[in-house]
């Protein structure tokens, strides 16, 4: 039933057009242009655009892109310029009806703005993978194992007993993961397994762009997180034809690319913990009127104490009581999401956390001291309800884009997340699994896999943007990455929180970001760090406490409370729908919705549940080149030995 919701949502999205897909049947020529279900938006149009599901070989049949687009709105139109929001699994046809008009605006009008569901997403054929044929497939095949119900693991590993318990699933989580592997292999997605990922994309997107600006023509691309490593995989496997391009949200393409996936979570939550050193400092400066997780005394750290208090009062609750509903990994996986965008705080923090908070206290009896205040609200965790979708485009691409990883064992990887937990995030590294665990037993390869090398020289040289502290991609990967390209990119260094540049407003980074694609202009000298606006929204809007107060606060370590305030809770409560609407209002005039689609794609995903394992094997090929049996020839994007 949830499929079907999922399907209803993303199908409509593009009007339907052509004939019924066949895989076989020959390609259609160019995109027939219509309207967009689902937009009321004239200027927006959308169709479908189809390419090889092998680029190498064209027997192999065709895959069907859903492409959008929000045509140039200045006369002197400069090309297009083509954007993926991340995920994996984010819809580009989404990203374009929410916000082509915001990056039209940001880039002059200049440019058609052009996205595309890639292979494993939304109106495309591939779509959505999976491997089970019903939700209750899924439950039953995963029963009593750590995916399903999904482990808690106690803050910093601290809980001996489940520390023995999970060490205990290996042998269990090996023999499931094989399993799995068969059931993939028979599953409704099997016969696309290989032909989804971020080699066949990045073609993808050059045919796409030829299709707007001619056969051998420049590409421009705007990448956003994992649409970063579409991005990297781009302009290294051409790079004699790259335009104008900027990666924004970085991932360094080694750690998804040449090494066991599993690695990728240590890089994945490295910066988490800044993050939310902002979000907790905020907060005690904007007070309990302004944050009602503050008292009037509290300072930043001790906020983030009383975190990890509440985080391991809530696993042991959960663990002693049976109530999942308090589970320390819902909390810890909603303040990671609602790192993301900072925007967002000030109503997460009198929203989700409160009620979460106040239900645990109320539930379990304990008081925290907090503030001994009684109002109880249900928990309205909203990832619970369907957290269990099985969508394993995720897994696919990035499983499938990874090297051969036969050799690394469930132990390893097993190892490899204690140490996160250890080492690197005590608080958020226990979110296991995630899609890259289970990457050494996935079922399939794709069939091309580009593995760098990273560092091309490129014909124009791009811009890398960073957020200091990103939950999701850390500064050192944009900064890695850079290193890379040399002379071939520029570093920007955004001073803020969140998840990738749009995440705050600072006009600093949007003059380069649109200076650069209407003009071409580079920021000047090696290592631009650009402010957050401070008279940009600001985080605790009822306080008024900005990005910059919270940077001050933490580096000169004052870590001050915000001193007397004492309006009611209730009143807070009441306010929070206002508030609401006012942060929405902001961030649409700032141009910084955007981030929350993004958000959307990449933690929406993870919402609905990464609940599956993967397994290689019987797919699994590598590939060797021995030349094409083209037919309709697509001209010479997609000619291998001009790239690597
Ligand atoms: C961008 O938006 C602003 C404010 O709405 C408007 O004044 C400006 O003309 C727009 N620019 C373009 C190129 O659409
Ligand atoms: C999971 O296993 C338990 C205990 O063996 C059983 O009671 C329950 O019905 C199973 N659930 C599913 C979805 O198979
Ligand atoms: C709550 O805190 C008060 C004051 O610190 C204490 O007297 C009381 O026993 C505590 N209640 C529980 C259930 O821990
Ligand atoms: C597995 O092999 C790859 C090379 O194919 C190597 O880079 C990696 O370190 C090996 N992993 C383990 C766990 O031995
Ligand atoms: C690119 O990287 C490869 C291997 O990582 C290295 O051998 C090569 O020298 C590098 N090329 C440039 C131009 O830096
Ligand atoms: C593949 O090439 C042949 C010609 O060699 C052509 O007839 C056929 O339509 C092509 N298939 C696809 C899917 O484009």
């Amino acid at each position: 039933m949830k499929w079907g919701l999922v399907a209803s949502i993303l199908l409509p999205l593009v009007a339907a057009t052509l004939t019924p897909y066949e895989r076989f049947d020959s390609r259609a020529d160019g995109i027939t242009w219509g309207p967009c279900s689902g937009s009321s938006d004239d200027h927006i149009k959308c169709g479908y655009f189809e390419v090889p599901l092998d680029w190498a070989k064209n027997s192999s049949g065709k895959a069907k892109l859903a492409v959008a687009v929000y045509p140039a709105t200045n006369p002197q139109r400069k090309g297009a310029l083509l954007s993926n929001p991340g995920g994996p699994g984010g819809s580009g046809v989404s990203l374009i009806l929410g916000y082509g008009q915001i990056l039209s605006n940001l880039t002059g009008g200049y440019y058609d703005i052009v996205s595309w569901d890639p292979r494993g997403v939304g109106a495309t054929t591939p779509g959505l993978i999976n491997c089970f044929n019903s939700l209750d497939e899924w439950a039953k095949f995963w029963n009593g194992t750590l995916v399903n119900p999904e482990i808690d693991i106690r803050y910093g590993f601290t809980d001996q007993t489940d520390y023995q318990y999970f060490e205990s699933q290996v042998p269990v989580m090996e023999q499931r993961w094989q399993a799995f592997k068969q059931v993939c292999l028979k599953g409704p997605s099997a016969q696309w397994l290989p032909y989804v990922g971020t080699t066949a994309t990045a073609r993808d997107l050059v045919a796409i762009s030829e299709y707007f600006d001619g056969p051998g023509c420049d590409f421009n691309y705007y990448g956003l997180s994992y649409g970063t490593t579409i991005g990297n995989y781009l302009i290294n496997m051409f790079p004699d034809r790259v335009g104008r391009v900027i990666l924004d949200g970085v991932e360094d393409p080694i750690t998804h690319a040449d090494q066991p996936s599993n690695l990728y979570w240590g890089h994945r939550v490295e910066s988490v913990d800044e993050t939310y050193q902002g979000f907790a400092q905020g907060c005690a400066l904007a007070g309990p009127s302004g944050c009602p997780l503050a008292t009037k005394t509290s300072t930043g750290s001790g906020i983030i104490d009383w975190t990890k208090t509440l985080v391991e009062l809530a696993h042991d609750y959960a663990k002693a009581s049976g109530d999942d509903n308090f589970k320390s990994r819902n909390l810890v996986s909603a303040i990671h999401q609602d790192l993301y965008t900072p925007d967002q705080w000030a109503t997460f923090a009198a929203g989700d956390f409160l009620d979460f908070y106040q239900g645990l206290v109320q539930a379990s009896g304990s008081n925290l001291t907090l503030a001994t205040r009684s109002m109880w609200a249900p928990p309205e965790l909203k990832r619970q309800s369907n957290q269990d979708f099985p969508d394993y485009t995720f897994h696919a691409i990035t499983c499938g884009d990874s090297i051969d990883q036969d050799n690394v064992t469930t132990q390893s990887v097993f190892d490899e997340l204690v140490r996160v937990v250890k080492d690197v995030s005590p608080m958020f590294g226990g979110q296991f699994p995630q899609p890259a665990h289970y990457c050494h037993r996935w079922a399939s390869r794709a069939v091309e896999r580009f593995t760098g090398p990273w560092n091309h020289t490129l014909k124009n040289p791009i811009i890398i943007i960073g957020n200091k502290a990103d939950p999701a991609t850390p500064f050192a990967d944009a900064s890695v990455v850079a290193g890379y390209l040399g002379n071939s990119a520029t570093l920007v260094e955004q001073d803020g929180f969140g998840h990738l540049s749009l995440a705050q407003k600072s006009t600093c980074t949007q003059n380069i970001i649109s200076n650069f694609f209407i003009n071409g202009v580079h920021p000047k000298g090696d290592d631009t760090v650009c402010p957050i606006d401070s008279d940009g929204p600001p985080l605790f809007p009822s306080k008024g406490v900005g990005a910059s107060d919270i940077r001050n606060a933490i580096s000169s370590n004052s870590d001050s409370s915000s001193g007397s305030d004492s309006q009611d809770l209730a009143n807070l409560k009441a306010q929070k729908n206002n508030l609401f609407i006012a942060v929405i209002a902001l961030a649409a005039a700032c141009g910084i919705l955007l981030v929350s689609l993004i958000v959307s794609c990449v933690t929406g995903r993870r919402a609905r549940g990464y609940k599956q394992v993967g397994t290689k094997g019987a797919l699994a090929h590598k590939v060797e080149f021995t030349g094409y049996d083209t037919g309709k020839s697509y001209s010479d994007p997609y000619d291998r030995d001009s790239k690597h």
